[in-house]
C-alpha cells in the first residue's frame, strides 16, 4: 500500500521517479508527489491529488530539476485526500515519504509541543521528529535513527536534506523497501517492479534496518547504526513484463497471459507420465511428509479462496489428513491451537500482506513449520517462511488478482499431489490429476479463445444489474466465492458468493428479478443437487447464468458450456471465464478496471 521511490544518481531524478511512481501506482493512488534537490542544494516540491496523470500535469507547469529526490504514490490511512496530506512531508530541512502507520503518532505530537503541522498525517508526525533530532550538525542518519526508536507502528521511508546532498536515508519496519545498485545511481523502491530496466542488483532492507544511499554507496546498519551484513541480490522479471503488451488495461492481459504463466508454474514439478508431482521449496523428506496430521492453509481475499479450492482437493487426495483455511485478518488474533505435526500453507501474491504476515509469525511462535506459497520473489513472507515455493506467475499489475489464484491454486494442489504419492493416495486419482494440471494451460487457452466473445456479450446483457449471487458446490463453491469478489472489486455491483445448499437457509429472501446469478454446475455427483438450487432460484424471478462442463439439459437464461477433456480441475476453467465476466461488466460500466475505487494492491498495514 502506497508505493516509495528515491533517487540519487547522474540523471534527472524527475523523470526516474515519475517512472517509478507509474509502476507503483498500483499500490495506491489518491495523491502522489515529488520533491527533488537541486546542484544548487535547493529543495522543491509538487504534490497533486488524484492519479500520477495530476502529478504529471503539476509536474509540466513546474517541472523540477535536480538528480536527487523522493516520491510517493498514497493509499490515503490518516487523513482526508488533500494535497496538504500528499507526500512527500517536509518539516524545515527534513524531506521524507512513508509507507505504513505510525501508531504512537499522538504521543509524538505531544512530545514535540510546539511543531506546527500542515497536515492530518502521522507521517507528518514522523517528518517532524526526525526534524526534532536533526539539529547541531547531527547527521541525518543519526536523527532517523533515534526517532525511529521512539515510533511504535510500520514505517518505510525515505528521507534527505537539502544540509547533506547526494545523501537518501531509508528504513523499514513491516513495510518493503528495496535499494537497486546501479552504475553511479541508487534506486530506492517499496517494490522490485519500479527498478527494473536500472539495475539487477539490489539489496533487500529487513525489518529494523536502516541504509545510507549515496550515487555509488549503499551502506546498510540496524537502528544503533551498527553495519548490518545485507548482500545485493539479483532480481527476476524484465520491464516488459509490467507493460501491458497491447492489450486496453492490465486485468485482460492478466487473464489471457494465464496459459503462459502456468507453464512457469507447472515447470518441473508435475510428470503426467508418470503421475509423479513434486514442490521442490517444502525440502520435506519423506519421513517428515507421512508424519503431517493436519494442513492449515492462510490467506486474505483471492489467495484465501486458492486456499479453500486446494483444501478441497487435499482432502480427496491425501489419506488421514486434515485441513483447515483461515482468514489472516481473523486468525492472527484468535487464541488458536495447532495440533501436533501441522504444517502451514501461507499463500500471498504480494508476500507483503500485513495480516498474512502477522499470522505466518504467529504460526511459527507455535513452533509449526510454515511454506510460503509466494508469487513476488524477495518479498517479506517468502524470506521469512521456513521455506516454500514461488507460483511464477510473474508480476501482477492489475490490483485484482487474476492470473495469481491459478497460480496459486495449482501450486497448492502439486502440494496436495506430493502428499498423496508418499502417503499411499488413490494412483489413478494423482495420475489424473498430474495429466489434468500439464493439460490445464493448452485448455484454459482454448476456453478463452472459445468463450471470450460469448462472455462479453453477457456481460453487456447482465452489466445493468446491481445484485448478483454466485452459486456453486463442492470444488465450484470456492469459484463461487472467488466469481463475486472479482466482480464486485471491479464492477462495483453487489456480489455475494455462497455455497449452493445454503440458499435456502437464508439468502433467498433475496432472489427476485432485480438480482443475477451465476451457477457454476459440475457434471459430476451433485449434478441433479445443483440444478435444483438453480431451479428454486428460477421459479423466484430469478435471472441465471450458467456454467458447466456438462452436456446434460439445462435450463436458465443463459448456459456457458465448456467443451473440455477435464474433469476433476473444472473449476479452475470455470473461474478464468468469471475473471473475463467481471472484466467485461467492469468495462461496460466504464470503470477503472485496473485500479479500483478504494483499493490498492499488497495490503501492507491492518
Ligand atoms: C482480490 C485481491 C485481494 C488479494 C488479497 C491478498 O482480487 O487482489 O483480495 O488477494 O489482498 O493479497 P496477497 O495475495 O498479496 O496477500
Amino acid at each position: 500500500m502506497c508505493g516509495i521511490v528515491g533517487y540519487v544518481g547522474n540523471q534527472p531524478a524527475e523523470g526516474v521517479l515519475l517512472n517509478g511512481l507509474k509502476r507503483l501506482e498500483y499500490r495506491g493512488y489518491d495523491s502522489s508527489g515529488i520533491a527533488t534537490l537541486d546542484d544548487k542544494e535547493q529543495p522543491h516540491l509538487v504534490r497533486a491529488v488524484g492519479k500520477i496523470a495530476e502529478l504529471e500535469k503539476a509536474l509540466i507547469k513546474t517541472p523540477l530539476t535536480g538528480n536527487m529526490g523522493i516520491g510517493h504514490t498514497r493509499w490515503a490511512t490518516h487523513g482526508g485526500v488533500t494535497v496538504e496530506n500528499a507526500h512527500p512531508h517536509h518539516v524545515e530541512n527534513v524531506f521524507l515519504v512513508h509507507n505504513g502507520i505510525i501508531e504512537n503518532f499522538k504521543d509524538i505530537k505531544a512530545f514535540l509541543k510546539k511543531q506546527k503541522f500542515n497536515s492530518d498525517t502521522d507521517s507528518e508526525v514522523l517528518a517532524a521528529l526526525i526534524n526534532h533530532y536533526y539539529k547541531n550538525g547531527t547527521k541525518l542518519e543519526d536523527a532517523v535513527a533515534k526517532a525511529l526508536k521512539k515510533v511504535r507502528g510500520t514505517y518505510g521511508i525515505a528521507v534527505f536534506s537539502p544540509l547533506e546532498p547526494g545523501k537518501i536515508v531509508t528504513a523499514r519496519l513491516g513495510s518493503p523497501l528495496v535499494i537497486g545498485l546501479g552504475n553511479g545511481e541508487t534506486i530506492i523502491a517499496s517494490d522490485a517492479s519500479a527498478l527494473l530496466g536500472y539495475t539487477r542488483k539490489a539489496i533487500y532492507l529487513n525489518d529494523g534496518e536502516m541504509a545510507v544511499c549515496t550515487a555509488d554507496k549503499v551502506n546498510v546498519f540496524d537502528l544503533s547504526l551498527k553495519v548490518v551484513d545485507n548482500s545485493p541480490e539479483e532480481i527476476e522479471g524484465d520491464a516488459s513484463q509490467i507493460q501491458k503488451g497491447g492489450y486496453d488495461h492490465f486485468l485482460l492481459k492478466e487473464i489471457m497471459e494465464q496459459p503462459t504463466t502456468l507453464l512457469n508454474t507447472l515447470s518441473g514439478r508435475v510428470d503426467a507420465k508418470k503421475g509423479t508431482l513434486r514442490l521442490g521449496g517444502p525440502n520435506l523428506t519423506p519421513s517428515e511428509i507421512n508424519k503431517i496430521e493436519h494442513v492449515v492453509i492462510v490467506g486474505c481475499g483471492t489467495a484465501y479462496y486458492a486456499g479453500l479450492l486446494a483444501s478441497y482437493y487435499m482432502e480427496q487426495l491425501v489419506p488421514n489428513l486434515t485441513t483447515e483455511v483461515v482468514v489472516a485478518s481473523e486468525y492472527r488474533y484468535r487464541s488458536f491451537h495447532l495440533p501436533k505435526n501441522s504444517v502451514a500453507l501461507v499463500v500471498s501474491q504480494s508476500g507483503e500482506t500485513a495480516d498474512t504476515l502477522a499470522c505466518l509469525r504467529e504460526i511459527k511462535k507455535r513452533g509449526v513449520k510454515t511454506f510460503g506459497i509466494v508469487n513476488v520473489v524477495g518479498s517479506t513472507i517468502a524470506r521469512e517462511v521456513d521455506g516454500g515455493t514461488y507460483i511464477y506467475a510473474g508480476p501482477e499489475m492489475s490490483v485484482a488478482s487474476t492470473k495469481a489464484f491459478t497460480a496459486q491454486a495449482v501450486a497448492m494442489l502439486i502440494f496436495a499431489g506430493m502428499l498423496a504419492g508418499h502417503r499411499g493416495g488413490d494412483p489413478a486419482k494423482l495420475h489424473q490429476l498430474a495429466e489434468e494440471l500439464v493439460a490445464l494451460p493448452d485448455e484454459i487457452a482454448k476456453v478463452l479463445k472459445k468463450h471470450q466473445g460469448q462472455i462479453e456479450k453477457l456481460a453487456k446483457k447482465y452489466a445493468k444489474y446491481e445484485d448478483a449471487f454466485f452459486l456453486g458446490r463442492d470444488t465450484a463453491y470456492p469459484i463461487a466465492l472467488e466469481g463475486a469478489l472479482k466482480l464486485k472489486e471491479i464492477s462495483y455491483i453487489h456480489a455475494e458468493g455462497y455455497a449452493s445448499g445454503e440458499l435456502k437457509h437464508g439468502p433467498i429472501a433475496l432472489v427476485d428479478e432485480t438480482f443475477f446469478e451465476v451457477f457454476s454446475i459440475l457434471d459430476n455427483w451433485l449434478f441433479e443437487k445443483s440444478i435444483g438450487g438453480l431451479q428454486e432460484v428460477r421459479a423466484r424471478g430469478g435471472r441465471a447464468i450458467v456454467f458447466t462442463d456438462s452436456k446434460r439439459e439445462i435450463e436458465a437464461d443463459d448456459v456457458v458450456r465448456i467443451d473440455t477433456d477435464i474433469k476433476m480441475i473444472t473449476p479452475l476453467l470455470i473461474n478464468v471465464l468469471q475473471q473475463l465476466f467481471a472484466y467485461y461488466v467492469a468495462v461496460k460500466r466504464g470503470n477503472d478496471v485496473d485500479q479500483p475505487r478504494n483499493l490498492a494492491k499488497s495490503v501492507t498495514v491492518e
